[in-house]
Parts: C-alpha cells; structure tokens; sequence
C-alpha cells in the first residue's frame, strides 16, 4: 500500500513516499481503509520532530505520518465487539493515516453517520474535538464571558469560534489580514482586528470597557503570548494551546502577576479524549451540529498522496485559510 513517511526529522524533503505491507489489526484495533486524511499544522509539528521527546505524543520513527482521518473498517482485530467490517469510522491522535490503511485502536474510531460525508468527517475530528474542549471544558464559555482568539481562520480558530458563540460568550479575532478577517466575521466573530503588531490590544480593551477578556486562545505562541497577557482582563485565562511561531522559553510566572493575577493554561488534546465515552460525547455533538446546519466546516484546499507537500508549505507560509483534506481514494 501506498504510504507517506518519515525516516528522520526536517523539512518537506524527508517525506518519502514508500510502499509498504497492509497492516494487521492487533488485539482491540480496526483495520481501516482510510478514504481521506486531514491535514494539520500537527503533522508539520511531527515532521520537524517537536515531539521526538514527548510523553503525550510520543512519535517512534519511521512514522508514516498523518493524525485524523475516515474510512471504512476493513478487519477488527482480537477482543474488538464494538466495530464490524464495513462501518465508517473517524478518529483523530492515531498516526498513520497519510496511507492506503491504517490500524486504529477500536476505542478511538467513533462511527461516523451516515449523512456525513466521510471527507468532512475527515477535516471535523481534530479540530472540532480541540474547539469543543477549549470552548467547553478549558474556558468555560457561555452568556456574560468574553474570549480572544487567534488565528482566527485557521483551522481550530473557525471552529471555535463558533462554538463560542454557539455557548453565548462575546467572541473577539485577530488574524493577519484584510482576507483572513473576513473568514472569521463570516463564522460569527463580533470584533475581527488585525494584530498591528500588538495594536489589536488596545482594540480588544476598549470594547470590553478598558477590561480585557476573559480567555485568550492563543495557538501561536512566541510571538503573541505576552500580547495575549494585555488582552486579558484581571485574574482571566490565557490558553497557550498551539506554538505556530515557536515556544515561550523564558516566562518568569511573576510577569502573570505583573499581568493582572492571570491563569496560564498548556492544555493538551490527548488529556481531554480520555476514553471512548468522552469522544462519543464531543462527537455527537460535532457531527450533530454539522448535520443540522449549526456548525460549518469547509474544505480548504484537497490534496493527493503525490502532492501532500504542497499542502505542508501553505501551512508553513502562512497561506493555508481553513482545513485542507488529503484525499487517499477518488470521492
Ligand atoms: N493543544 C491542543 O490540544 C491542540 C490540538 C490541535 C492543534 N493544536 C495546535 O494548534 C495550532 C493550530 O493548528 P491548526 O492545524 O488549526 O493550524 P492553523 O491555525 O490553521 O494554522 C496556523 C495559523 O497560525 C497563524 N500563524 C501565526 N504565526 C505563524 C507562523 N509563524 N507560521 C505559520 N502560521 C502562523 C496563521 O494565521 P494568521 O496569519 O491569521 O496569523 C496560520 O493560519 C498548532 O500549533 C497545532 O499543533 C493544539
């Protein structure tokens, strides 16, 4: 079967493109033939070898990459009473979907409804999942909260966005331009400012009554986080949940002191899909909205196994709007 992997960590050139065995489902695992795969800034995050010493994501090479995707169960392995072959399933924090099949542990393929295309299935887990934890569980949104977020067309940023406002919290963007900001007010965002390096602060103050907000979501990290602590209001929380322009190596916990009493949050997806219950409950209600019109999710761009690159530089460049599926069989 066709793959795409990594042998070692860098750029785009260490993708390869190998052919490899079909896998064997193991005990409690599903043999998926994967139809489509989503791509994210994680797999460039794994390429480059961010998480070659993480406990949460621990990465073994070679790696055939890829983290989300949806296809139809081929085999089941030994024990697996929860899945049949010919279900369509999605999953999202599994590697390998950048392939023809992948294997998935039963646990974390959730069925995916008929109504629901399997590509849009494909680009909703990952994200749709990760919006609804921060919205939900990390900020604690709903009628009366306010929260900032960043990167607003992104992937995760028009998700959540969303279900912000889905939960009835005032919801304030920044992006980087004139075209990404019309992305974010089409999702429902009430303030959209571009970041002028580091204007967008006074912006967000003085609509909130010179108080800041109550959460900041914040996935670019080096370059916005202390931003980020401005736009807060007194004792509000800062969610540090992606590093796009690199870490905070050197926070002295006085400067969230110095900030107004903040809380800094480092929240990880795996800790909030805790066992198959869990992302039962966040999918139901993904899906369910996406059936019912609520929640909108468009493809950004479709890709093949022969041109992933193209996908991995839009990413890099700043040019990706949205979330770009990787399509391994022709719809
Ligand atoms: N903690 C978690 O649970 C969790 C879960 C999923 C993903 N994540 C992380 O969340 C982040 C966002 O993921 P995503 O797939 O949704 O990506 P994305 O937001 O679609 O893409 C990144 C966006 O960041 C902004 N950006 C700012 N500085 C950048 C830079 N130096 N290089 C590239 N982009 C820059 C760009 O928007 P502007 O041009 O508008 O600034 C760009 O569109 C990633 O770090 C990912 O690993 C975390």
């Amino acid at each position: 079967m066709k793959t795409i992997q990594i042998h070692r960590y860098g750029g785009p050139e260490v993708l390869q493109r190998i052919d490899a065995p079909v896998p064997v489902a193991a005990p409690g695992t599903l043999l998926v033939r994967v139809h489509h795969a989503g791509i994210n800034f994680m797999d460039i995050h794994t390429r480059q070898g961010k998480y070659e010493t993480s406990r949460t994501y621990p990465v073994r090479l070679p790696c055939t990459l890829g983290m989300e995707g949806a296809g139809v169960v081929a085999a089941v392995g030994k024990g697996v009473t929860t899945h049949q072959p010919g279900d369509r399933v999605a999953w999202c924090i599994v590697w390998g979907s950048y392939a023809e099949y992948a294997v998935v542990p039963a646990w974390q393929a959730v069925k995916v409804p008929d109504a629901l295309p399997l590509d849009l299935a494909a680009v909703s887990v990952f994200q749709g999942y990760t919006a609804h934890y921060l919205a939900h569980d990390v900020g604690q949104l709903g009628p009366g909260k306010s929260c900032l977020v960043h990167a607003a067309s992104g992937g995760i940023g028009q998700v959540l966005i969303q279900l912000a406002k889905r939960s009835g919290a005032r919801v304030f963007a920044t992006t980087s331009s004139a075209d990404k900001a019309a992305v974010a007010r089409e999702r429902g965002a009430d303030l959209v400012v571009l970041y002028d390096q580091g204007r967008f602060v006074e912006a967000v103050r003085e609509a909130t009554g010179g108080q800041g907000v109550d959460v900041v979501y914040d996935s670019i990290g080096k370059t916005s986080l202390r931003d980020s602590f401005r736009a807060a209001r007194s004792r509000g929380l800062i969610v540090n949940y992606g590093n796009v322009s690199g870490s905070v190596k050197d926070l002295d916990p006085l400067e969230l002191g110095e900030s107004g009493s903040l809380f800094l949050t480092r929240p990880r997806l795996a800790d909030h899909l805790r066992d198959a219950a869990e992302i039962r409950r966040r999918a139901d209600d993904i899906f369910g909205a996406l059936l019912d019109g609520s929640l909108k999710i468009s493809i950004a761009g479709r890709y093949t196994l022969d041109n992933v690159e193209e996908a991995h530089a839009a990413f890099e460049e700043r040019r990706m709007v949205g979330k770009p599926v990787l399509d391994i069989i022709n719809r």
